[in-house]
């Protein structure tokens, strides 16, 4: 049997079951993955709430959860490029809070990725949103070497991706805002720390115009400062649809996103911090403490022995 953290109904994490399922079989095309690290992100209660239920109406019972990283147990027929014993990344489709999952190898599917060796399991699953989405951000605003890079929600799981992928990049100068108590997490990555809040303005003003703006935090204040400061719309982008226009346009994911990103970071230094590791089935902790904010990095779920 294997465990599955799914709910019946849209809510809060109150409505989070563990369901003892019969290990799956791959299906043609199909791998069976077993997880050894689940990411946790805000998407996750986003559409356990229902958020996401107009955009994206999941069958019940559904699971929440968008990525992953694990071995593969178990291959399918008509499978080409997947062994069992590959190390691998799922991301995309919900349904991660789980031990097994059978997963599509179709490259339409876009839902496995190979794991390069130099992740440990933890790393790899953490990466398929934050690194993604940074990434996919970064090259909607354009930034070339030697820019200056506004990033909002710095301390978050995507703005710290954004800061390490930005000197990737090339970016001279990177200044981010988060929490006092996140300020040396960002110093360590190279950022410029400020705190957001009332003031922001002037403790912006000591530092140089930035070249481009992204927004991983929503709200107004993040929108005002990018319209103020960045004079041109297409170098504005936020990663939250509410806080979203014309004037700040929402991150449009890039085609192959997470290979993309892969092939970003290489062999060079990329480390998102994880901050909290739940067992699979204390889930509900774990998505709680996510709606709650302040995590200065990432969630995993151990999926255990
Ligand atoms: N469109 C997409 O594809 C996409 C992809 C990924 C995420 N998202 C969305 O983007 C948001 C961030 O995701 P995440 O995973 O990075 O979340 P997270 O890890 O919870 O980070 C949230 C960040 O926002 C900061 N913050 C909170 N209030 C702020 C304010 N008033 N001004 C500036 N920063 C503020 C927090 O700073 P402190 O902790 O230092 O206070 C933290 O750095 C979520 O709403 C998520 O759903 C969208």
């Amino acid at each position: 049997m294997s465990t599955a953290v799914l709910f019946h109904r849209y809510g809060t994490v109150d409505e989070l079951y563990a369901a003892d399922l019969p290990v799956p079989s791959p299906g043609p095309g199909e791998v069976v993955v077993r997880y050894e690290a689940i990411g946790v992100n805000p998407v996750d209660w986003k559409i356990l709430r229902g958020d996401l239920a107009d955009r994206l109406p999941l069958p019940f019972p559904a699971g929440p959860g968008v990525e992953a990283a694990g071995t593969v147990v178990a291959v399918g027929p008509d499978v080409r490029g997947h062994r069992e014993g590959d190390a691998v990344i799922r991301h995309g489709r919900p349904g991660t809070y789980r031990v097994h999952e059978a997963v599509s190898t179709l490259p339409e599917a876009d839902e496995l990725t190979p794991m390069p060796d130099r992740f440990s399991f933890e790393q790899a699953a953490v990466l398929p949103v934050a690194a993604g989405t940074a990434y996919s951000a970064l090259r909607q605003v354009g930034l070339a070497a030697g820019e200056r890079l506004l990033v909002h929600g710095a301390s978050g799981g995507v703005g710290l991706a954004t800061v390490q992928l930005a000197f990737l990049l090339g970016a001279a100068e990177v200044i981010g805002t988060a929490s006092a108590r996140h300020h040396d997490l960002l110093r360590s990555l190279g950022a410029q720390p400020v705190e957001y809040g009332e003031g922001l303005d002037d403790r912006l003003a000591a530092f140089g115009t930035p070249d481009a703006s992204v927004d991983c935090a929503g709200g107004p204040q993040p929108y005002a400062t990018a319209v103020r400061l960045v004079g041109d719309p297409a170098r504005r982008v936020t990663i939250v649809p509410e806080s979203s226009d014309a004037e700040v346009p929402l991150v449009e994911h890039v085609p192959k996103e997470l290979p993309a990103t892969l092939r970003l970071i290489g062999d060079h230094p990329f480390e998102l911090p994880v901050t909290g590791r739940y067992p699979l089935t204390e889930a509900a902790e774990a998505l709680a403490l996510s709606q709650k904010g302040g995590v200065g990095g990432k969630l995993v779920l151990l999926p255990g022995d």
